[in-house]
């Protein structure tokens, strides 16, 4: 079982759910849904699995049930319909007792409006999860530190929110979910407001705290590239359905329909696509003459930097594991059809 395990979830808006739940589980769509009953489907039937310290990503056009599924694991709404669990225990039991304590300490949530408290210094607003809990002022005040230090804010502990960049309350945002040491994150749209440059730093830090810190990362993004950028697994939601869940690669390699191939199209496929998704697996080893140097790559290596050499030579290019074992080879023309727009097959 996997660390977070959401199972048929249905959440349908409007007052009386039941008529439109049972549409819903016989198949009936969203528009067909509203214009029968007048409610609205905000998520249909999805099933996830999400394992600890990952980090997933869920994307969608507007009005796709995002936000409405990331609600569901703080519980800020309850489902229709369906079940889901944290590391076995089922959440949707919880009394509001163990709800509140569930959500202090073992979430940590970051918003597109960054939600710091106006009134509070950047100290005070990263100590805030920490003063709830109980803990006392100097021990919060260290923690909080690290934390301000961590994401690059040292110095400015005293500034109040209204004093920072919208980068740095993001910072302060992300500090703040950090400092309680959550098992989840909880992500929705959190970049989305910032500049392109420093959207792009966020993302940095993110991954790089990510590398140390293997929290179970769920964040919600429109954004494609931020999608593969930060994701280990992308969830595609359309109309309150999940249409895909898959690697970065396989979203891009055989995306499921239309839907999902609109929102790869634009994709610099050079950039993301790696030796190992396009090459041929091997399992023999290499002979001393076919051992030329210059046509090797690693399993991670993109395309934009195999293109040069599959074009500089007709021999294979060899992929080669850490230990230097050959575990595959790839030919010039299969880097050219993995880089066209069309899907690879
Ligand atoms: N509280 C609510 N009451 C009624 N309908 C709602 C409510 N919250 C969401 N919905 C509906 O549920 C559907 C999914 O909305 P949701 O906010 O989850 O979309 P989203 O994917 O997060 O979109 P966006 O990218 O615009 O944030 C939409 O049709 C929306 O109108
Ligand atoms: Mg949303």
């Amino acid at each position: 079982m996997s660390y977070i395990e959401i199972r048929n979830i249905f959440k349908i808006f409007g007052p009386n759910p039941q008529a439109a739940l049972e549409l819903a589980k016989s198949g009936s769509d969203k528009e067909e849904i509203l214009a029968k009953t007048g409610h609205t489907v905000g998520l249909d039937d999805v099933s996830l699995s999400i394992e600890q310290g990952e980090t997933f990503v869920i994307m969608g056009l507007s009005g796709s049930g995002k936000s409405t599924l990331i609600r569901h694991l703080n519980r800020l709404i309850d489902p229709t319909a369906g079940e889901i669990s944290f590391g076995g225990e089922n959440i949707l039991a919880m009394d509001i007792p163990t709800l509140n304590a569930f959500r202090r300490k073992r979430l940590g949530m970051v918003f597109q409006r960054f939600g710091l408290l106006p009134h509070r210094n950047v100290m005070d607003n990263v100590a805030y999860g920490l003063e709830i809990q109980g803990t006392d002022r100097k021990t919060r005040e260290d923690i909080a530190r690290k934390w301000i230090e961590r994401v690059g804010l040292a110095g400015y502990e005293n500034k109040f929110p209204d004093q920072l960049s919208g980068g740095m309350q993001q910072r302060v945002g992300l500090a703040r979910a950090l400092a309680t040491d959550p098992e989840v994150l909880l992500m929705d749209e959190a970049f989305s407001a910032l500049d392109p440059l420093i959207r792009s730093d966020m993302q940095e830090e993110l991954m790089k705290l990510q590398a140390e810190l293997h929290k179970t990362i769920v964040f919600i993004t429109h954004d494609l590239d931020e999608a593969l950028r930060i994701g280990d697994r992308i969830a595609i939601l359309k109309d309150g359905k999940l249409v895909q869940v898959g690697r970065p690669e396989e979203i891009i390699l055989n995306p499921a329909d239309d839907y999902v191939q609109a929102f790869t199209r634009d994709v610099n496929r050079g950039k993301v696509l790696r030796a190992k998704s396009i090459m041929e697996p091997t399992t023999g080893t290499i002979s001393g003459d076919q051992a030329d140097t210059s046509q090797v790559v690693r399993p991670d290596t993109v395309l934009d930097d195999i293109l040069p050499m599959a074009l500089a030579s007709d021999q294979a290019i060899r992929v080669l594991d850490r230990n230097d074992k050959l575990i595959g080879t790839i030919k010039r023309q299969q880097v050219i059809t993995a880089l066209s727009h069309s899907p690879a097959n």
